[in-house]
């Protein structure tokens, strides 16, 4: 007798996807490439279960392409405020805008169109090519590197250029001509769930007879874990002016951090003391962002009156928290509408 012939990798996999693996996310029940392509960018580092109630929120206020092409930036950064990565949201708006004024609204179904667009790689590029069109592109997300170096035991720098090569060339040379969707759901299942960075699901992996990670007893050194560069650090003073139920905001360059969003001026704004009623510091507050630890340390400052003041702008706090704000803000504008509130009884 002929001995099994063994299931190759995408076999494995699919099979996981149609049994163990997730059916039901919000993204899922469709084909449509606007809903798909959302989906795609807000799981761009940052995990399904932040992003879901995130995507529904979206969605309600912008169900179709148009309704997004045609919002305003404060808009859209609103619905992305907290949700980080600020250039995601700036890239998503500038693309639905490219394909309402150069494709007639219809979204792009071809590969290299939707490289073109602002925001969107290579891997997301091909998720969208077959979650949306039924296409035939490999994917290469963070999680799905791990699960291949794992897999076919690269012991090496996954961010050099040359790893990355060598781990598209295996990406493309494993996808099966048929139920790619699938079977990309299911590396991106598999590498969320089952081979996690930290306590990876060995026992329940479809893949364990097969990982060479695994026989070499090597799971937890893969991948190789290169010397990180230790985060830098910086110091940054807020300054909240405010006036009755008002606040003072300056919008953030589009470049760096917090890129576009709402935010409160850095300098002390040299106000005459006859127009300062009351100044306060605040305690120092630590936020990390990817590369950054930040030092914030917010002084609080009520004034007279609400005069202009060039480069900022005068908002009542509804409106203030209704625009995209880094999340520290938002939480000092919280505060803040704590102390208007006792102020006004
Ligand atoms: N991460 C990236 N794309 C995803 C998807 N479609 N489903 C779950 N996680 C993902």
């Amino acid at each position: 007798m002929r001995p099994a012939k063994q299931r190759t990798l995408a076999e494995l996999v699919i099979a996981y996807q149609k049994r163990s693996g997730r059916q039901d996310l919000p993204w899922q029940k469709t084909t449509d490439p606007y809903l798909i392509w959302l989906s795609e960018i807000m799981l761009q580092q940052t995990q399904v279960s932040t992003v879901i109630p995130y995507y529904q929120r979206f969605l309600s206020q912008f169900p179709t392409m148009q309704t997004l092409a045609n919002a305003r930036r404060d808009d859209v950064l609103s619905l992305w405020s907290g949700l980080g990565y600020y250039h995601r949201a700036h890239h998503l708006h500038e693309a639905a805008q490219i394909i309402r004024d150069q494709y007639h609204g219809q979204f792009p179904c071809n590969f290299n169109d939707l490289l073109q667009l602002p925001g969107i790689g290579r891997s997301t590029a091909g998720a969208i090519a077959d979650f949306a069109f039924g296409a035939n592109y490999p994917i290469l997300d963070g999680n799905v590197k791990r699960l291949f170096a794992r897999y076919f035991g690269i012991q090496a720098d996954l961010s050099t250029s040359e790893v990355s090569k060598e781990l598209w060339e295996i990406a493309s040379k494993e996808m099966p001509a048929e139920q790619s969707g699938i079977y990309i759901q299911g590396l991106m299942d598999l590498g969320a769930t089952v081979c996690r960075r930290s306590q990876p699901d060995c026992q329940n992996c479809p893949l364990q007879h097969h990982c060479r990670a695994r026989k070499l007893d090597k799971v937890n050194q893969i991948p190789y874990k290169a010397t990180r560069k230790a985060k830098g650090s910086q110091s940054i003073r807020f300054f909240i002016y405010w006036h009755a139920n008002q606040v003072l905001l300056k919008q953030k360059p589009n470049k760096g951090i917090w890129a576009g969003l709402w935010s409160l001026p850095e300098k002390d704004l040299q106000i005459s003391a006859t127009l300062i009623q009351t100044k306060e510091s605040l305690p120092a507050i630590h936020h990390t962002l990817t590369h950054l630890h930040l030092t914030l340390q917010p002084t609080r400052v009520q004034l007279t009156k609400a005069s202009p003041i060039k480069e900022t702008t005068w908002f009542g706090l509804k409106a203030a928290l209704a625009l995209g704000l880094p999340k520290p803000v938002r939480d000092l504008m919280l505060e803040l509408q704590k102390v208007m509130q006792t102020q006004c009884r």
